[in-house]
């Protein structure tokens, strides 16, 4: 066949909510994602990663099927989907099912008003996923609903309110499930509170939702539906500008064209073809579309199997083996239920429901979850190629792959056959990935025994492993040698020696993790072992005892439940007013905007004419000289205009916040990979990645190449200054203690993953060098300042304005001061618009995050566990520029006591300067990790004194009117009020015997709990960084118009400001409008940072509201009946200036760093948490099962915001502490650039009971209405889940009789956990049981 015969147009016909598009030039290359958003403007969907690993882009996909009449609706990711895959279908995206300006949806209304967005960029995603849903299960289940999710990231919510918003569709009871004394919350909510404060557990009210009507949906077009039935089906082909798609509706043309083009994939899901163009660089002028012919979709249930079409769906497949496993009996049905275990977690609901069988088993990824499970199970493939059919078993690919066994590239796989499972037939499948859900596998397996007929003798065994090497691997040899072995000890000692020696990991893939890889390997089989021997108990138990009672519960899997959980705040006083909206759960104030899609981020605000794209070019070296950057391909790329570098920045290209400068463009050398080099511009997003890939730059090695805080150590190359800190007299306490233990632990750095990736847009306005600058940023007046001084103009020609960002967590400040700087450079240099959005992998690559840490310590302690000594030093990874990694260093050792009075200690920080992209601000700001080092040791002393962790912390707390390590008072008596109310509601001591009598009972499976106090003082260290502005009009209608100088960015600080100047105004918030944060209406703001936002804007705002209201006092005086409306009409005709400003001076905050003394803090802000989990020893795998914490905010102006930001902070520390992973490589070259590779918890990480109280009846004179600030503190008690894990991996290493204390680094994956499991499997693969233990521990003791 030719492509001849299609070479005039072919329209695409396709609609999008409810709107026919007919597309002429359709563009294979083109994706549902930026066809969306660029040429419908339909700017809802969004982009988070472009891979299929966020589900920020989820849309409805619904299809017809004329055969079956049936419509089937799913989501998708746009970011995957081409446009061309969807000729007859209809598209739905989140403008389709409600908007403001018509109705809105009940999924958009419940999500916005149960509190379920705080930045909003995940919302319409997510809004999409649960819709999608409920067009399928009106009334779903929790797990449906839970599965639905699976695809879908927040980094903000902590999903806990997204999911109460879910439960109000669900079939079940919304019971808080906490059988705590038999009886659920709800039976016995008095028990849980203070008894002297009135308390609120209602955050929303469901009376207000709109029900559910399914019958309001859109329906699927008619005219699509004509289509399909009457339009004789025929071959399609698009041509794009490189590419050309054909989709074939019969297998004999489908041949033709493979033969004709053999190098041409075949794509029907995308999702491997689609990642590898985006990411690896991969072109296929030709992609042939088999999706529509009916071969490829066969569904054909045999006497011996099941038939699956190759184009079949994974969730197509997932229903049809559902279906299959209710039908017929057990005995046949092992291989759909083992398939089925793999398909519930392979990926999210987006994938499954457009990757197929056929693309996942020919990929041959060794990530693949079917081909080891369905090699293993013999099932068959069924082949063509043209005059060819042919039957080979899947396992002969992977036994050998050669000879009959491959599969040529004229042919194409048309079905699979999985067979039925048989008498005395055993099959199961495993997997460990570093994300229970959705995400790729570490280490899968498929494993299948036949005995002899009524024996335990081995008959036939196939064992295939995933993950360990390129492809899927068959251990053939030991399979082979195990035939005719008795199913007992020694066969399954043989087993994994064998095994072992066969799949021969090769060492370099990957350092640590070939070990763990092993371990995995050999663990699988004996979780194998065990689940058949219990099977073999069934069949016979006289012949067969089975396992121990403690073995069997490794035999279950975790599973992801719909969490349930309570959340407490103090309700207001009876007496306020009821228009009053100071402390009330109030809604954000963009949550419906956020969730119909209307809420604009920068990528949304709509094109200027003439406007060029931007893309960076970045160093692939860590440290290097620039010999030559050569643009001429580039430039000749289509649609480019230019390519900017160093020379052309008018004025400032580095910045000397410090002694070494912060760069734009890098000039001569580069010092991280992923510097910014030089950037192009073109006519489009598509154009100039194509251009940017283009441009060649030559680099001489430097040295040295310093990556890592040993290597900056050896070279003595640090930020200056070092700090440190004395107190009390060290060496003398050394002398006099009991004990002394020293020690380290390594913290890993977190990448922000804000789902807003860095964005600017530069406007040059044409005269006087003005420039608007409209960027994702939470320092507005950082990006003014730099801009102006990258183009040497004054600050007053740059205006930068921020409507909202899409998460920040302190990623976006001087780094978008650089990237802004970069977009003003270009549109400076060709006068146009200039658009700069980061694509993920760029931003991870190019931003930093937090800084990787290192503690070591020396801690002095009696035997009744008081400490006396401590001799401390942090060193923090703060990569090639300073940023604020000095700033960081020293908060590390100010927050470093925690909640804990050490008389006498010593601590240095040091900001190590490395050869990595430079670290910067991230949540927290260095106290998470400083702390966990703290932590560490206290857990260490509880070890070595045989006294509990919290006993330890409990003696060591700060008590009444002591000080700090640098002289600062403290009031910790609510301190102790939150450790008790924690210790109380989450009844720590019976659920610690409760955790010690599981263990007992339970082998492979272990509980661990922990609960950890927390102070966080609350300062910026100095008065000028927390002054503050606002601005006030009052129009003449009475409307206001309010802004002040803080950025919401999720934390809902815009609607605690109107809250705030409603209830000064005294009038209801509908009346007070924010529009933007602008360097135009408040000068010089301060970032938003630190947890102080509210605590200073509030003060400003409340200043110039009370200005205002001063101005109107004589007129309401004299007409104390009137309206407002009367007396803003009356203070206008008596020229009363309506518009005031309000400022506010910032704390008297200061540090005498050469005194070691001072006020840095204004206020402190306490908490305590108590986490539970469980692990599975064999695996490494865990469960969150339980977390409650207090939380001291003061008097919240928001208790729903406050309790989302307390939330979100605690699953961002889950991260940090438990999953989130930054590798690279030994040329420093960072790895984990997507979803993909970073795992940040997803909805089935979050514990299953998840209970926050704010404590009641707490003052703070320094803030706002008595408040607190809360956006960082939470993060840190993620940390109660760590030393959970820590404590569970304990007890199983003294039920193992292992006497070296385990101390885990951070974050504490299922390697560690793995590891720190030691048993027979680690030390058959280890070799030595010394070598998980920490060099620096087992030196000491
Ligand atoms: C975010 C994300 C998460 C994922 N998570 C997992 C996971 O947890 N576990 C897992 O196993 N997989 C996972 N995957 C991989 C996914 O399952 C596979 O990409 C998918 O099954 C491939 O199917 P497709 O239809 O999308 O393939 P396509 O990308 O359309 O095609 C893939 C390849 O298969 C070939 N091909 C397809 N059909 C045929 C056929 N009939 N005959 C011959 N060749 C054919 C094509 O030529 C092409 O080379 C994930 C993918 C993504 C993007
Ligand atoms: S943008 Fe599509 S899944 Fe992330
Ligand atoms: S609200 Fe979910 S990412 Fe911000």
């Amino acid at each position: 066949m030719s492509l001849r015969g299609a070479a005039g147009a072919e329209e695409l016909i396709f609609y999008v909510n409810g709107r026919k598009i007919i597309e002429q030039n359709a563009d294979p290359e083109q994706m549902l994602l930026s066809y969306l958003r660029k040429r419908l403007h339909l700017t809802g969907t969004k982009y988070g990663c472009g891979g299929g690993g966020c589900g920020a882009c989820t849309v409805m996909i619904s299809t017809y099927e004329p055969a079956s009449k049936k419509i089937r609706h799913y989501s998708a990711n746009a970011c995957l989907l081409p446009i061309c895959s969807l000729y007859g279908a209809a598209v739905t995206t989140v403008e389709g099912i409600g908007s403001t300006k018509t109705r809105v949806h009940p999924v958009q209304e419940r999500l916005a008003k149960c509190h379920g967005s705080q930045c909003g960029f995940c919302t319409p995603g997510i809004v999409m996923s649960i819709y999608t849903l409920l067009r399928n299960h009106p009334e779903p289940t929790s797990e449906q609903m839970m599965e639905a999710l699976a695809g879908n990231l927040c980094r903000c919510t902590g999903y806990r309110p997204i999911l109460d918003a879910c439960k109000t569709f669900c079939k079940e009871s919304v019971c808080c499930e906490r059988k705590t004394n038999g009886k659920c919350c709800l039976d016995h909510k008095d028990d849980l509170f203070d008894k002297e404060a009135k308390v609120s557990t209602r955050l929303f009210s469901t009376d207000e939702f709109q029900p559910l009507d399914p019958t309001q949906e859109l329906i699927f077009p008619p005219e699509l539906m004509r289509m399909a039935e009457n339009q004789p089906k025929r071959t399609l082909f698009f041509h794009g500008e490189r590419m050309t798609w054909i989709s074939p509706v019969s297998l004999d043309e489908l041949l033709d064209l493979k033969a004709a083009y053999p190098k041409a994939p075949l794509v029907v899901g995308n999702t491997t073809v689609g990642p590898e163009m985006k990411f690896k660089g991969v072109f296929h002028p030709i992609v042939i579309a088999p999706a529509r012919i009916p071969d490829l979709n066969v569904v054909k249930c045999t006497d011996d199997g099941l038939t699956l079409g190759a184009a079949c769906s994974l969730s197509l497949m997932k229903d049809i083996l559902t279906n299959a496993i209710s039908e017929f009996p057990e005995e046949k049905t092992k291989v759909f239920r083992a398939v089925l275990q793999q398909l519930r977690t392979l990926g999210g609901e987006q994938i499954r429901n457009v990757a197929s069988l056929g693309g996942n088993i020919i990929s041959k990824k060794s990530t693949s979850d079917l081909n080891p499970i369905l090699a293993a199970s013999n099932s068959i493939l069924n082949l063509a190629s043209r005059g060819r059919k042919r039957q080979i078993p899947l396992s002969g690919i992977f036994a050998d792959g050669l000879g009959n066994n491959a599969i040529t590239p004229e042919e194409i796989l048309v079905s699979v056959h999985i067979p039925h499972s048989r008498k005395g037939e055993y099959i199961s499948a495993f997997r460990q990935a570093p994300r229970r859900e959705n995400a790729l596998p570490i280490t899968n397996a498929g494993m299948r025994v036949l005995f002899e007929e009524g024996t335990d003798i081995i008959k036939d065994l196939s064992i295939f492993y995933g993950g360990a090497v390129s492809t899927t691997i068959c251990t053939k040899q030991t399979c082979w040698t195990l035939i005719r072995r008795h199913w007992n000890e020694q066969m399954l000692d043989e087993a994994c020696r064998l095994i072992l020696k066969e799949i021969a990991l090769p060492c370099s893939a990957g350092g640590e993790e070939v070990d763990y890889k092993k371990t995995l390997v050999v663990s699988f089989f004996y979780r194998f072992f065990l689940e058949v021997l219990q099977s073999l108990r069934i069949t016979d138990p006289c012949h067969y005892p089975g396992i121990p009672m403690e073995y069997r519960s490794i035999l279950q899997d975790f599973k992801t439940k719909m969490p349930q959980g309570i959340q407490i705040y103090q309700d207001i006083e009876p007496n306020q007013s009821p228009q009053d909206p100071v402390g009330r759960p109030i809604m954000h104030q963009s949550g419906i905007k956020h969730a119909t899609g209307e809420a604009v981020y920068i990528d949304d605000l709509p094109s200027v004419d003439g406007e060029l794209f931007l893309a960076v070019v970045t160093s692939s070296r860590a440290h290097a000289k620039i010999v030559s950057i050569d643009t001429s391909e580039a430039l000749k790329g289509a649609g480019v205009f230019d390519v900017i570098t160093a020379h052309d920045v008018p004025a400032t290209n580095e910045f000397y916040y410090s002694d070494d400068p912060e760069i734009i463009f890098a000039r001569n050398e580069v010092i991280c990979v992923g510097q910014v080099v030089c950037a192009v511009v073109a006519d489009s997003d598509v154009h100039v990645k194509q251009a940017a890939a283009k441009v060649k730059i030559e680099y001489e090695p430097l040295e040295p190449v310093i990556l890592t805080i040993e290597e900056a150590i050896k070279h003595n190359s640090f930020f200056e200054p070092k700090r440190t800190l004395e107190h009390g007299d060290v060496d003398q306490a050394f002398e006099t203690v009991d004990n002394i233990i020293e020690g380290e632990i390594r913290i890993g750095g977190q990448e922000h993953f804000y789902m807003e990736t860095q964005s600017v847009l530069a406007i040059p306005k044409g005269e006087d060098k003005e420039m608007d600058v409209y960027v994702s940023t939470q320092h507005p007046a950082i990006i003014q300042e730099m801009v102006a001084a990258s183009l040497g103009v004054p600050a007053n020609r740059i205006m930068c304005h921020v409507k909202r960002v899409g998460g920040a967590f302190g990623g976006k400040l001087l780094k978008a001061g650089l990237l802004a700087s970069v977009a003003a450079v270009a549109a400076n240099k060709t006068n146009r618009a200039v658009r700069l959005i980061l694509s993920r992998g760029d931003d991870m690559l190019i931003t930093g995050g937090r800084h990787p840490f290192i503690g070591k310590y020396k801690v002095g302690f009696m035997n009744d566990g008081r400490i006396r000594a401590l001799d401390a030093k942090y060193y923090i990874n703060g990569g090639c520029t300073p940023d604020e990694s000095v700033v960081v260093a020293e908060v590390s050792l100010l927050k470093m006591d925690n909640a804990y009075k050490i008389p006498n200690l010593r601590c240095w920080a040091y900001a190590c300067k490395t050869n990595l992209p430079s670290n910067t601000a991230f949540r927290g700001f260095g106290f998470p990790q400083a702390a966990l080092v703290t932590e560490t040791w206290i857990t260490g002393v509880a070890d070595k004194t045989g006294l509990s962790p919290e006993k330890i912390r409990e003696i060591n707390m700060y008590k009444e009117n002591e000080q700090t390590h640098f002289k600062q008072k403290l009031d910790p008596q609510n301190l102790m009020r939150c450790w008790n109310e924690c210790m109380e509601k989450s009844a720590y001591y019976s659920r610690k015997t409760a955790v010690n009598e599981f263990n007992k009972q339970n082998y492979w499976k272990k509980k661990g709990i922990a609960i950890v106090p927390m102070k966080f003082p609350i300062g910026l260290g100095t008065r000028y960084l927390s002054q503050a502005a606002a601005l006030v009009h009052i129009y003449t209608d009475g409307s206001v118009l309010l802004t002040h100088g803080g950025i919401e960015m999720g934390q809902g600080i815009h609607t605690k400001m109107i809250q705030v100047a409603s209830r000064e105004l005294n009038i209801p918030m509908s009346y007070i409008h924010f529009c933007e944060t602008s360097t135009t209406t408040v000068p010089n703001a301060c970032a938003s940072v630190g947890s102080a936002g509210t605590d200073v804007n509030g003060m400003a705002v409340k200043d110039a509201c009370q200005t205002l209201l001063k101005r109107l006092q004589p007129i309401i005086n004299k007409n104390p009946k009137g309206t407002w409306n009367d007396w803003i009409k009356e203070a206008f005709e008596q020229s009363v200036s309506l518009s005031a400003t309000g400022y506010f001076r910032g704390y008297n905050e200061n540090m005498d760093w050469e005194k070691g003394e001072g006020q840095p803090f204004t206020y402190f802000l306490y908490g305590a948490a108590c986490s539970e989990v469980e692990i599975n020893c064999l695996t490494g795998d865990h469960k969150n099962l339980r977390t409650d914490i207090v939380m001291d905010v003061g008097c919240s102006i928001n208790p729903a915001v406050d309790i989302g930001q307390i939330e979100g902070a605690f699953v961002q520390g889950i991260g940090l502490y438990t999953m989130e992973e930054l590798k690279y490589s030994p040329e420093g070259v960072l790895y984990t650039r997507g979803p993909d590779q970073y795992k940040i918890p997803a909805v089935c990480d979050i514990p299953e009971q998840f209970s926050v109280s704010l404590l009641s009846s707490s003052q703070n004179p320094y803030a706002i209405y008595s408040s607190k600030g809360i956006g960082e503190a939470g993060l840190f008690l993620g940390c109660s889940v760590f030393f959970a894990l820590r404590d569970a991996v304990t007890s199983a290493r003294n039920e193992r009789g292992l006497k070296k204390t385990f101390t885990p680094n951070s974050p504490l994956t299922a390697e560690q956990i793995r590891a720190g499991c030691m048993d027979d499997f680690t030390e058959m693969v280890i070799g030595s049981l010394l070598l998980w233990i920490s060099p620096v521990e087992h030196a000491a003791e």
